[in-house]
């Protein structure tokens, strides 16, 4: 099975609508390349999702280097996307286009994104121009949410929409292959789908939409302290977990777990000849 293309993602924009879900892992990469998505985002929500943390800030080029290779040897068909985490991008130009590289050389990802508009222009450009596709990311962009007044819908105002829209125009120009747009008002992400040349992949950004994203855990229920109102739940694995494990507990307490069919035997004889041995020694 051949892996998709980021050409193949700009072919489609008009003729079907594209999915992605993010993956931080070998066996969610695995279900999600087997399920032929479009593409996975190893996003910097691993951050929160995966490993804990209040916000995506504090995660790093290594974890995201980890995780991503971890997706990458798990997924045959969909394009990988590796999230470039805070502060490996934003400092200097150099310093995004070699980040970029390390998530493509050894993380194993066939595009980067990174979140803004005019301010990463310079660097969008030049991580194109080293040949490494580059995912856009506009709306509400988590890595500056202190800036943004916290995790809001972005874009309601007139003047908002337009500086998105220039700012998407933008990006597209810069070379961006696609554009996630994020918790923003679905008559203006329609709006900016309608006017660039890339495909736009939304996420609380209505149906308007060349594609959508969401966040693997919040769709099968794993990650339960706070659920966006963008999230459609599609399973509670959380909740099923749950019961596996308070089972599991329960049998090992009573002797019920591990019965006859999860053990190994012996031969008689050799039950015999052991427990002579042991008498001996
Ligand atoms: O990190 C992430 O999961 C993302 C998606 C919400 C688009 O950036």
């Amino acid at each position: 099975m051949s892996r998709l293309s980021t050409l193949d993602m700009i072919a489609a924009k008009g003729q079907r609508k594209l999915s992605m879900l993010t993956a931080y892992d070998y066996p969610t990469a695995r279900i999600v390349d087997e399920c032929e998505l479009d593409m996975i985002l190893v996003g910097d929500s691993l951050a929160m999702v995966v490993l804990g943390h209040e916000d995506t800030l504090s995660v790093g080029m290594e974890e995201m280097i980890h995780h991503t290779k971890a997706v990458a040897r798990g997924s045959k068909r969909c394009i990988v996307v590796s999230d470039m985490p805070f502060m490996s991008y934003q400092v200097s130009v150099q310093q995004a286009v070699e980040n970029a590289g390390r998530l493509v050389k050894e993380g194993g990802a066939q595009a980067v994104k990174l979140e803004g508009g005019m301010a990463v222009l310079s660097q969008v450009q030049a991580i194109v121009q080293a040949g490494i596709p580059v995912q856009g990311h506009l709306g509400l962009t988590p890595q500056s949410a202190g800036q943004l007044g916290g995790f809001k819908v972005q874009g309601k105002s007139a003047q908002a929409g337009k500086q998105l829209m220039e700012d998407a125009q933008a990006l597209a120009r810069a070379g961006c292959f696609s554009l996630v747009l994020e918790a923003v008002p679905a008559p203006l992400a329609e709006r900016v789908s309608q006017a660039i040349p890339i495909p736009t992949i939304g996420i609380g950004a209505g149906d308007g939409c060349d594609g959508q994203v969401l966040v693997l855990h919040d769709l099968v229920g794993l990650f339960d302290r706070f659920l966006p109102r963008f999230v459609k739940q599609y399973a509670r694995l959380g909740q099923e977990m749950r019961e596996a494990v308070s089972s599991y507990k329960q049998e090992v307490e009573a002797g019920t777990f591990p019965g006859a069919e999860h053990s190994f035997n012996m031969k008689q004889e050799e039950v015999e000849a052991l427990d002579q041995l042991l008498q001996k020694s």
